[in-house]
This record gives C-alpha cells, structure tokens and sequence, in this order.
C-alpha cells in the first residue's frame, strides 16, 4: 500500500473529504452532458406538446397510478424492441412532466401502446380488464366513464406548460374548450393512451 493511501485510510475526515470529491465527480460526469446535450432537450421528429383531449388524459394516468405498475421505457435490449417496439429515446419524453419511465413492470409496457388496439377495447379493458384479458390482475376503472373533463383546468394547465416553455400556442389553448367539453375522463384516457409511442413505432 503506498504511503499516501494509508494516510487516506487512517484519516477518517481526510477520506470522507476525497469520498465525496470522488462521488461529485461521477456525478458530475453523469449529469452535466444531460444538461448541456441538446439530444435529451430536443424533441424528435413527430413529438408535439399534448393536445388538450391527451394532457387532460395524461393527469388521469397518473392521478390513477396507473404508474405503479406500468413504465414507459423500453430498454434497448432485443427482448424488449421485439415485444414492444423500437427503444424509447430522451427525445420523445421532452414534454412529460413529470416523466414516465421506470422499471416497474406489473403489467406491460406502455411506451408504444398507442394504436394496438381500437378504441373500444380500451373501453372494455379499462372498464372491467377481465371482460379482454381474463387472467388480468389489472384493476377495473368505470368511474371514469361518470367524469366530465373541466375545460378550465385544462386549459389552466396548458398555459403552466407554455410557461414552462412548451410552445403551445394561445389559439391551442383557447380552441381547448371546444376539443374536451363534453368527453369524458374514459374518452381523455384512451386518447392519450392511443396516442403513445406514434412517433416512433410507425402506426
Ligand atoms: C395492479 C397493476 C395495474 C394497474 C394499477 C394498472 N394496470 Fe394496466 N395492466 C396490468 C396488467 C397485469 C396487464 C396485462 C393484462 C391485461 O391486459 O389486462 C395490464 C394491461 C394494460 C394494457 C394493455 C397493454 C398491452 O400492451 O396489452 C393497457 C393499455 C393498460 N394496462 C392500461 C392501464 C391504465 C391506463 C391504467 C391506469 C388507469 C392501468 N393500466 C393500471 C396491471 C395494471
């Protein structure tokens, strides 16, 4: 062991000094390019901010929790790419906020669900799972279809969003009234739902 070293690790102030020198650095190295790169900040081709129908859709995910056991994140790894579709990219996730990614995987995927299945089995499945699916543990959601989608907060929440730097447009925000009044909390999900992955999966 050299001398310097086992200065280092009698000192137990002097080593966790370089502990966390060390831990900033990796941290650092890790962070910083994701910053900088203009990859993760940039949408990719086809990637839009939500119409006002999926953003209503998208706080109904996850008010539901449907994150507890769905990702939005396929690994680039060929098992993965052949069941779900291409890998997902920084790129696509631009205007999540918050993101969806994980590992936690209950059911599916749902990273590139949008378009594999129609409508109305959306309807059936998110209503009661096991009326598609019969050994589904996924939890039924028919309240949904009682809800009406508030407008106002939609559109409250576009102009947070614009804030943020979305580029939405205020004639988008204003045309929101007309695109969800009258849908439902049902009819908001599945269109978020169907609206996932697109710009990547090629349906
Ligand atoms: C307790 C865990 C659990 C929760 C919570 C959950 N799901 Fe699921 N989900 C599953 C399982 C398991 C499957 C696979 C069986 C099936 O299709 O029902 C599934 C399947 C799906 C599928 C079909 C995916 C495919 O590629 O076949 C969709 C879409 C879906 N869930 C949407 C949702 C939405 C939206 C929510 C929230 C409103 C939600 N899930 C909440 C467990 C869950």
């Amino acid at each position: 062991m050299s001398k310097g070293h086992k200065i280092l690790e009698k000192n137990i102030n002097l080593m966790a000094i370089f502990i966390v020198i060390v831990i900033s650095i990796g941290g650092a190295v890790e962070i910083l390019p994701l910053i900088f790169s203009s990859d993760a900040r940039t949408p990719i081709e086809g990637i839009e901010p939500y119409p006002p129908l999926q953003l209503a859709g998208r706080e109904i995910y996850i008010r539901e929790g449907c994150y507890g056991c769905h990702s939005q994140m396929i690994r680039p790894f060929r098992s993965e790419t052949e069941r779900y579709g291409p890998y997902s990219v920084a790129g696509e996730s631009v205007y999540d906020r918050p993101f969806q990614w994980g590992s936690k995987r209950t059911g599916p995927d749902l990273a590139r669900v949008g378009g594999r299945y129609s409508d109305d089995w959306h309807r059936v499945h998110l209503i009661n799972p096991r009326d598609v699916v019969p050994e589904s543990n996924m939890p039924g959601y028919p309240w949904l279809l009682d809800a009406e989608i508030d407008s106002e907060l939609i559109q409250r929440k576009m102009r947070a969003l614009q804030a943020l730097g979305d580029p939405y447009s205020d004639e988008q925000i204003a045309g929101a009234t007309s695109e969800v009044d009258g849908k439902t909390e049902m009819d908001a999900l599945i269109a978020y739902l169907q609206g996932l992955g697109l710009a990547r999966s090629g349906r």
